[in-house]
Parts: structure tokens; C-alpha cells; sequence
């Protein structure tokens, strides 16, 4: 694994032990993550390969006792999530290429299932060195979307191993559940 991986891993799990506000913690992770992917993130070559369809999704890392989980994402030219949210912070940094983020509100207060309404409040391009950051409950929900003639390959830090998240029809105000898998599992600590 690049050392440079291998240091931000450490930081996190640092910023995950300090007695600190979520908040401060995210903050160090995302400047942590920034500084991960100030040049391009040497990656296993299955990491780097985009599938025929969607987007690639590889666990790099899950830290058993603090629950954070690294994973490294590659994106066919085109390729996108639709709009969804984690429930848990999550920073998203550009290694090579550059994606979109479309920062969605949720209007609606969630207690009818399977339906939503949401509202784009934005849209951000991010480039390599840079790195977004989602965090609920105002910053949950987001689309994001590789923006580059090419592959574009992202470096996710989340606080939790999700194994499922839940994704929004936009134009037809519904939700529901998505069951989300790995294409490759690396590391476990
Ligand atoms: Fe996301």
C-alpha cells in the first residue's frame, strides 16, 4: 500500500481517538484526506481498472475498533451515483481526474417511507488535491458525478463500513434503501 495511504490511515484513526467534536474531527480528516491526494494515489492496478457499467468500489482499509472504513472508487467517464445519502460524515477526495458534487436539502422530516423531497441547493466541482466533505444531518445528501473526459479515480474516508445507504429519485420524490457491495476487499485492522 502507498505510505501516503498508509499515513492518512494513521491520521484518522488518530482524529478518531482525540476527545474531539465530531466537527473537529471531520475537519482534521478532510485536511488529512487533501493532503493524501496533493499527487496521484499509487493504487493496486484492480483499483484503477473502471467496470463496463456504474463505478468500481474497493475496501482499502476498515478499522475494526474505531469503525472508519478507506475505500478508493474509479469512475468511467460518464459515470455517476444517483442522488443518496450515508447517515455518518463521509470525505471524498480527488486523487486523478475531477467529479461533480450536487448538494441536495431534504425538505420533507423523513417519517414517510419510501418518499422524499429534496431540493438542489448547489453544485461543486472538485479536482485533484481537493476533497468534499458530507455530514449529516444538513450535509447528508449529494450526487456525485465523475466530470473528467476520462477515469477519475476518488479516495473515500467514511466513518462507518456502510453496507447500505439510501438513494433518492429526485423528480419522483421516492427513497429506498440500496444494498452496497465491494469489488475488491483489501486490508482489515
Ligand atoms: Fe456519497
Amino acid at each position: 500500500m502507498d505510505s501516503r495511504l498508509v499515513d492518512h490511515i494513521e491520521r484518522v484513526r488518530a482524529a478518531c481517538e482525540e476527545r474531539l467534536s465530531v466537527a473537529a474531527r471531520v475537519e482534521k480528516i478532510h485536511a488529512s484526506a487533501c493532503d493524501l491526494v496533493a499527487s496521484p494515489v499509487e493504487l493496486p492496478d484492480v483499483c484503477r481498472q473502471p467496470p463496463s457499467e456504474g463505478y468500481g468500489r474497493h475496501l482499502l482499509f476498515r478499522c475494526r475498533e474505531r469503525g472508519f472504513a478507506v475505500l478508493a472508487l474509479v469512475w468511467p467517464e460518464g459515470a455517476a451515483t444517483p442522488a443518496h445519502d450515508h447517515g455518518a460524515w463521509g470525505i471524498v477526495a480527488v486523487s486523478e481526474g475531477r467529479v461533480e458534487v450536487t448538494e441536495y436539502l431534504r425538505e420533507d422530516d423523513g417519517t414517510c417511507e419510501g418518499y422524499a423531497r429534496l431540493i438542489e441547493r448547489g453544485r461543486r466541482m472538485f479536482e485533484p488535491g481537493d476533497a468534499a466533505i458530507s455530514y449529516p444531518p444538513h450535509d447528508d445528501v449529494h450526487r456525485i458525478a465523475n466530470a473528467a473526459p476520462g477515469v477519475t479515480i476518488t479516495i473515500h474516508t467514511y466513518a462507518v463500513d456502510m453496507k447500505s445507504c439510501r438513494i433518492f429519485d429526485v423528480d419522483d420524490h421516492r427513497s429506498e434503501i440500496k444494498h452496497l457491495r465491494y469489488d475488491t476487499e483489501f486490508v482489515s485492522a
